[in-house]
């Protein structure tokens, strides 16, 4: 893991306001010389980020980064009863690997970066993950459960990122894909990787990975290799990804605390308002096996339900999902 040098990091906060900034003036801001602000703005473009550059007026941001900070993040809501670790890393491999590496797997620790060098999706897929755009989260997560208590834990995580989701796009076409895709307008905008072991005495521990397109822009963007949007794409917006975080980290707390003690019932009538994939024609693929038929929702346990072409109705516990055909846009 890298740590950005710090005035790096406060050439950053300078320019974001997209105004041009002549070199002397940065320099002598930064106590540092008009060659090593061009030598910062070079790292800076390596890092993805936009710097536009003329010779009369100086250096500018061509889209905004607010970087994240963990105080700006704790202040957004009023903490909770519950202790919780809450680190930010400016470059990482994937805050899943990180939190596998590093955690005392005795209290809940969050764990939010810049940039995600080696972001992993789920089925072995990777996930895109430039600097200061979206949001790269873990959260490890001990439960005193063992492994067959937690089938519904990843929907749970599901609709804590809808709900959070909501403060900041119209939730009419938020919608989540079992078992937790979310979408909007049939294309992904979060993913989740949930990774769970078992330890000692029936308790276990989940590194729960959540992936939001935030301010990724389609112009710029052409390493995903499914149908995606960004909260940015959706509205035009640019968006602090501190309040994101915030609502995030606030919403997950809320809901693994309630599913901890209540497991998911409660959160069965959440799931058919936000189920994208209720009544829908699917192709279901679990290992090398597919099958098709139609989704009937979920059980109490919250595996899929679905109806074969000769009425008989299956339920599964794991595998991927695609809407058949007719129903892709
Ligand atoms: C998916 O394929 O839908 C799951 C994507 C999960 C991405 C997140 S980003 C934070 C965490 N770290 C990773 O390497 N992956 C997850």
């Amino acid at each position: 893991m890298k740590k950005l040098p710090a005035n790096l990091k406060k050439l950053i906060k300078l320019l974001s306001d997209g105004n041009y900034h002549q070199g002397s003036d940065l320099g002598k801001t930064l106590k540092i010389t008009r060659s090593a602000i061009w030598k910062f703005t070079q790292q800076l473009k390596q890092l993805g980020i936009k710097i536009n550059s003329e010779k009369a007026r100086g250096y500018c941001m061509e889209e905004p980064v607010i970087l994240l900070n963990a105080n700006t993040i704790k202040k957004k809501f009023d903490a909770p009863d519950q202790q919780f670790m809450l680190e930010i890393l400016d470059t990482t491999t994937s805050t899943n690997d990180h939190l596998k590496k590093i955690t005392p797997k005795n209290q809940v620790h969050f764990c939010l970066a810049e940039q995600q060098t080696a972001g992993r999706g789920r089925l072995g897929r990777n996930w895109h993950s430039p600097f200061g755009v979206n949001i790269y989260l873990s959260c490890s997560w001990p439960f005193q459960k063992d492994l067959s208590q937690l089938s519904g834990l990843s929907l749970v995580v599901g609709l804590a990122v809808i709900e959070a989701l909501k403060h900041f796009t119209p939730n009419e076409s938020l919608k989540i894909k079992w078992p937790n895709d979310i979408l909007w307008n049939h294309q992904k905008l979060a993913g989740i990787l949930l990774e769970i072991t078992a330890e000692s005495n029936g308790f276990s521990n989940a590194i729960i990975g959540i992936g939001i397109n935030i301010n990724s822009s389609k112009q710029t963007q052409d390493l995903i290799d499914q149908p995606w949007v960004s909260l940015h794409e959706i509205t035009k917006n640019y968006f602090d990804r501190n309040e994101l975080a915030a609502q995030l980290i606030k919403q997950l707390l809320l809901f693994i605390s309630e599913f901890s003690k209540n497991g998911l019932e409660p959160f069965l009538d959440l799931w058919k308002q936000h189920d994208a994939l209720i009544n829908q024609s699917i192709q279901f693929k679990q290992g090398k096996e597919e099958n098709s038929g139609t989704v009937m929702g979920i059980d109490k346990q919250g595996y899929l339900l679905i109806k074969k072409s000769d009425g008989h109705i299956e339920s599964y516990s794991a595998g991927d999902t695609t809407l058949a055909k007719s129903h892709t846009p």
